[in-house]
This record gives structure tokens, C-alpha cells and sequence, in this order.
């Protein structure tokens, strides 16, 4: 959360650091702001509120000068006002810092300064930063930075300004993203390569603990003893994701999402089925099958919509691939001490690919000695970099707050993950092949799906006033009904629960009234008998059911107020193909609701705070 953009070279910098905090919005935008430098001034620019916000007041105050450093903000200390918005300043105003992070002994390097005589203007944990760099500032801004930083305990992406360096931009990371970026008209920072497509040619990614230093022609990165560091420079190309990031004909990123999800998933699987042996293959594994043979259980880790995939993960690995499997949420699992033998393979599931929490799990467990894989969208993220091994979804950028088509991605690859651990084990060919027809179907089962979009717009339409929602689903479907009440509430903020359909009666089933919906997923299955039972006590109690059924179910039909019909798939395909009409539910609410969808109050799309 929080976006960086840098900039120092031949042109405008403001142009460029609006264009770029436009791309990394999604990072946070609880406000933005902006410094840049005309040789020997600084011209600070910031407002609360969305982007727009502050290119409204640079049309009128515009800030000049060819280096400058920008941030969005996703607030964590200190509320979303224009004090409290980066950059932050010391007190002569002649440094300036951007960050992304928390800065963990804030409140006790506050006090120190204080005692000090230094006066602070913010409530933010970063305006320390500002004040120590200050206080160790003698002509060396890199300098400055590094002993600064040597005090901080936390998490920190930072670019920093000095008025007595013009041209000069010092970056440093530690557990938050930088990239580096070289373009013919000078020299860019950022928080992600996306911000600097069209811009820089090639790009550096600074790892922890890491510095550099920026001029107009040329950068430096060095170690935290300031040592130089060898890296090596890429080609922008390779880190950009692909897929068109405007919003078309759409009138929000997450319908245009939810719609690119037959293409999307069709990216997921292209290349990776091979009928010849009736199994799925992934280039950047990196195990031998030897290796995968031996691994006797997975861990999986993530967080959100995510963890929610890996819940689905979960069924499809035990049921096609008999491989035990456990699923933890990042936040918890970083901070327990699990017996994992050696042979457990830990496997991280993120979109963004920088989830604070994902990653430290990722980093403890590779510390423990085991592998670690990633099933990850973003290319060239913290994760994807630093998993032993992984799978790209190429599901495109996905920009809307709420996740959609990466979760479809992320159980479209867990299916093959399955089916390719399954084969190397008791799957026979006969029934690898049935799931790669199955697989290959599924695009066009998922455009069909979309059909009921008309149908879902009638019954948000129905229910849009309800304070509470339940979400209820057995087996495959269970995560499904967790992932759908999670949708609800971060884009329409009515209160939505998720259960396990028989869960109900040990508790919940106490909320079940008539102006409280239950969303049945019932589409027919091994456990169908049993969660029309479970649909029959919510009735029984006057409770509302809408059922996502198979299209024609007559029994459904005559139980349930609402159905909203679907394609018939295999059970473990069903995840998919449910999940379809409870994004475009909470996307038609939340639009009756009045509630920006795209940028849900409270969110950012990267969570890179623990
Ligand atoms: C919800 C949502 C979040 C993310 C979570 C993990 O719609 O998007 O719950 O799933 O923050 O993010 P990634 O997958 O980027 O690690």
C-alpha cells in the first residue's frame, strides 16, 4: 500500500508523477502529493481525497522543475488529511520524503526528537524519517538516508529529496517494492515497473536493506554499508503485465474483470495441458519429478480472496492429487512455529505478488530450509522473485480493488497443479484426460455463465436494502461462499457472513430472519441432497434463499424465492463457474448502494503493511 513515483532528467516532473501515481492508485488513494525541485527550491504539492484531488490544485498551483518524488497513500498513521499526506518535510523544508511502510519505533524516535526541540506537523510515523535524515544531513543525502535508517525498525519504501542537491533522488527499501527505471530522458523510481511503462526502457528491482541514488544520467545501488551492489538491468517489457489496463466500453475495472474471465482463464492453461501424457506441465516449477514425487504435503499461504482460492486448492489437491494439504493465512502462519518436515513444500497464493504477509511467510519458510512456490499474477513482484519456484497466472492487470479474475485464475491453476501432482501419482491417464477436456471447456462454460447477469441484476435489485447476507456452501463450494461474502462487504459494506452450509445450525442460524438473505450455492453434486436439506431449514425460519443452481433445476426452482441459473460442470470445476454470479451479485449491489466499486473506502489493492 502506498505508491512511489521519482523522477529526474531532461522533462516536466509533475506530468510524469501524476501519470505514474495514477497507475499505482490502487496502492492506496486516501490522498496523494508531490515535491519537485527548481534549483534551489523545493515545490511541495498535496491533498487528501482521491488523484484527482491533487491535479485539480496543480492546475492552479503548478509545481516546476525537471526531479521530484510523489506518493498515494493508503493511510496508517495518522488520518487521510492534507497534513498528514506525503511528502513530509524537517523543519527548515529543505528535505522531503515519500513512503511506503510502517516505521514500528515511530512513536519512540518521535519522542527522542522532541526532546529534542523538533516540532512535528503530522500524526504519520514517516515525518520521523524527514527529521532524522535532517539531523544527519551534511552535504551526503545517501549518507544521511543510511544512518537514518540504521534506527528504524519496520517496513519502508522511501524516496528522499534534498534542496542542496538538485537532480538527486536517494531511494532505499526495505520489505516494500522499489524499481529503479532508465529512460532516454533520465532516470525513474517506483514503487512497481507498471508506473514506468512508456517512460523507462529498462528497469533495476532493489532488494532489502538496499540504497540508490538517482541522477538526471545515471544510478547508483549500494548495500546498507553503502558498498556498491552488482545487479543486473532488465527490459521493462518482461515486468509489465500484460493485458490492456484501460477500462474499454466498462463503466468499472471489476465488471470489465469479472468479463475478461474467459480469456483469462484460457491465459491460465495456454501451453500448460499436454494431451499426449493426459497431464499439465509448468515451466517454472523448478522440481524435478523426483522431487515432486516426495513431497508428502503442501502448505498453503495466503491472504483474502487469495486464501480463499488456496481453501479450494485444498479440496482439488487432496481429491485429485491425494496430497495432504494444509492452508494457513499468511498473517498467522509467519508468526507460528509449525513442525513441517522437510518434504513439505510451502506455496504461496497472491495476486500483487507484495502482500506483506505472504511474503514474510514465504521468507520464513525458505528460512527453515523448505521449497517454496508461488502461484502469482503480478511478473516480477517480491514474491515472484523470491519463491524457489512458481506459476504466473497472466490473468493481466487486475486494477479493480476487488479481486475477480485472479481468483479464477488461481484455482484454474491449482486444478492443473492437481492434475499434474496426480499424475505423477494414482490419476490414471483415462481420468487426467477427462479433466483436460474438462479444462479446455471451461472458457466457453464461463462466457455462458456470464449470461446471468440479467438475472443477478433482478435480484440485486431485490435485495439491495438487506443489512446482513449469509453466503452458504458445502465442500468445493464452502470457500466459494466465503470469497462471495467477502465481495459483498468490501464494495457494498453490508455485512455478509460465510458458513459451511451445515454450520448453521450450531450458531448462525440465529441471524435467519425474513429481511435476512441466505445465497444457497447449490448446483447438483455429490453433497446436493444435503444442502437442499440446509436450504429447507433456512425456509422453515422465514429466511430468503437466493440458489446459484444448475439452469433448469426444478427442485431448486421450487424451494428457493431466487435462482440464478448456471452451466453444469464437474463438481471440482464448480468453484469457477459459481463464483461468476457472486461477483456480478456484489457488483449490482454496490452499485444500488451508491459505492464506488472500483475503490472500496478503507481498501488498497497491495497490502504491503503487515
Ligand atoms: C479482496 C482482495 C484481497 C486480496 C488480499 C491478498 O477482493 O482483493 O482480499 O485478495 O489482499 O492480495 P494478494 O492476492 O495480492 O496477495
Amino acid at each position: 500500500m502506498c505508491g512511489i513515483v521519482g523522477f529526474t532528467g531532461t522533462r516536466e516532473a509533475s506530468p510524469i508523477l501524476l501519470e505514474g501515481l495514477r497507475r499505482l492508485e490502487y496502492r492506496g488513494y486516501d490522498s496523494a502529493g508531490l515535491v519537485t525541485g527548481t534549483g534551489n527550491e523545493l515545490h511541495v504539492r498535496k491533498k487528501a481525497g482521491r488523484l484527482a484531488e491533487l491535479a485539480k490544485h496543480l492546475g492552479t498551483h503548478p509545481a516546476p522543475g525537471c526531479h521530484g518524488i510523489s506518493h498515494t497513500r493508503w493511510a496508517t498513521h495518522g488520518g487521510a488529511t492534507d497534513r498528514n499526506s506525503h511528502p513530509h518535510l524537517n523543519a527548515r523544508n529543505d528535505i522531503a520524503v515519500v513512503h511506503n511502510g510502517v516505521i514500528e519505533n515511530y512513536a519512540a524516535l518521535k519522542h527522542q526528537l522532541q526532546e529534542k526541540g523538533v516540532a512535528f506537523r503530522s500524526d504519520t510515523d514517516t515525518e520521523v524519517l524527514a527529521h532524522l535524515i535532517s539531523h544527519y544531513y551534511h552535504g551526503d543525502l545517501t549518507a544521511a538516508v543510511r544512518q537514518a535508517l540504521a534506527l528504524v525498525k519496520g517496513t519502508y519504501g522511501i524516496a528522499v529529496m534534498a534542496k542542496a542537491e538538485p537532480g538527486v533522488i536517494v531511494g532505499a527499501r526495505l520489505g516494500s517494492p522499489l524499481v529503479i527505471g532508465v529512460g532516454d530522458d533520465g532516470t525513474y523510481l517506483a514503487s512497481d515497473a507498471n508506473a514506468l511503462a512508456g517512460f523507462a526502457d529498462k528497469v533495476v528491482y532493489l532488494t532489502d536493506r538496499q540504497l540508490c541514488t538517482l541522477n538526471e544520467t545515471d544510478w547508483e545501488i549500494r548495500d546498507q554499508d553503502l558498498a556498491p551492489v552488482s545487479v543486473s538491468v532488465s527490459d521493462i517489457g518482461a515486468f509489465l503485465g500484460t493485458g490492456d489496463a484501460d477500462r474499454g466500453e466498462y463503466p468499472h475495472y471489476m465488471l470489465k474483470e469479472i468479463y475478461e474471465q474467459p480469456e483469462t482463464l484460457a491465459n491460465a492453461m495456454r501451453g500448460r495441458l499436454e494431451a499426449d501424457n493426459a497431464t499439465a506441465h509448468f515451466g517454472g516449477l523448478n522440481l524435478s519429478a523426483q522431487q515432486l514425487r516426495q513431497v508428502d504435503r503442501v502448505i498453503m499461504t495466503a491472504c483474502g480472496t487469495s486464501y480463499h482460492a488456496a481453501m479450494v486448492g485444498e479440496y482439488l489437491l487432496e481429491e485429485l492429487a491425494r496430497v495432504p494439504v494444509e492452508v494457513e493465512y499468511a498473517s498467522e502462519f509467519r508468526y507460528r512455529n509449525p513442525p513441517l518436515d522437510r518434504s513439505s513444500v510451502v506455496l504461496a497464493l497472491t495476486q500483487s505478488g507484495e502482500t506483506a504477509d505472504t511474503l514474510a511467510a514465504l521468507r520464513e519458510s525458505k528460512r527453515m530450509g523448505h521449497t517454496t512456490l508461488a502461484i502469482c499474477n503480478a511478473v516480477g513482484s517480491s514474491i515472484a522473485r523470491e519463491a524457489d519456484g512458481g506459476v504466473y497466472l497472466h490473468a493481466g492487470p487486475e486494477i479493480g480493488v476487488a479481486s475477480t479474475k485472479a481468483f479464477t485464475s488461481q484455482v484454474c491453476v491449482l486444478t492443473m497443479l492437481a492434475l499434474y501432482l496426480g499424475r505423477t501419482r494414482h490419476l490414471s491417464s483415462t481420468q487426467g484426460q477427462r479433466i483436460i477436456d474438462d479444462l479446455h471447456a471451461l472458457p466457453e462454460t464461463v462466457r455462458k455463465t456470464l449470461a446471468c447477469h440479467d438475472h443477478v441484476k433482478r435480484v440485486a435489485e431485490k435485495y439491495a436494502h438487506a443489512k446482513n447476507v449469509l453466503y452458504l456452501g458445502r465442500q468445493y463450494l464452502y470457500p466459494v461462499a466465503l470469497e462471495g461474502a467477502l465481495k459483498l462487504k468490501e464494495i457494498s459494506y453490508i455485512h455478509a457472513e460465510g458458513y459451511p452450509a451445515a454450520e448453521m445450525k450450531h450458531g448462525p442460524i440465529a441471524l435467519v430472519d425474513e429481511s435476512t438473505p441466505s445465497v444457497f450455492l447449490v448446483p447438483r453434486g455429490n453433497v446436493f441432497d444435503k444442502v437442499m436439506s440446509n436450504m429447507q431449514e433456512i425456509k422453515a425460519r422465514g429466511g430468503p434463499v437466493i440458489a446459484v443452481a444448475g439452469a433448469g433445476d426444478r427442485e431448486v426452482a421450487a424451494l428457493a424465492d431466487d435462482v440464478i441459473p448456471i452451466p453444469d460442470v464437474p463438481e471440482y470445476l464448480q468453484p469457477i463457474v459459481t463464483a461468476i454470479p457472486l461477483q456480478l451479485l456484489a457488483y449490482e449491489i454496490a452499485l444500488l448502494c451508491g459505492c464506488d466499486v472500483d475503490k472500496p473506502r478503507n481498501l488498497a489493492k497491495s497490502v504491503t503493511v503487515e
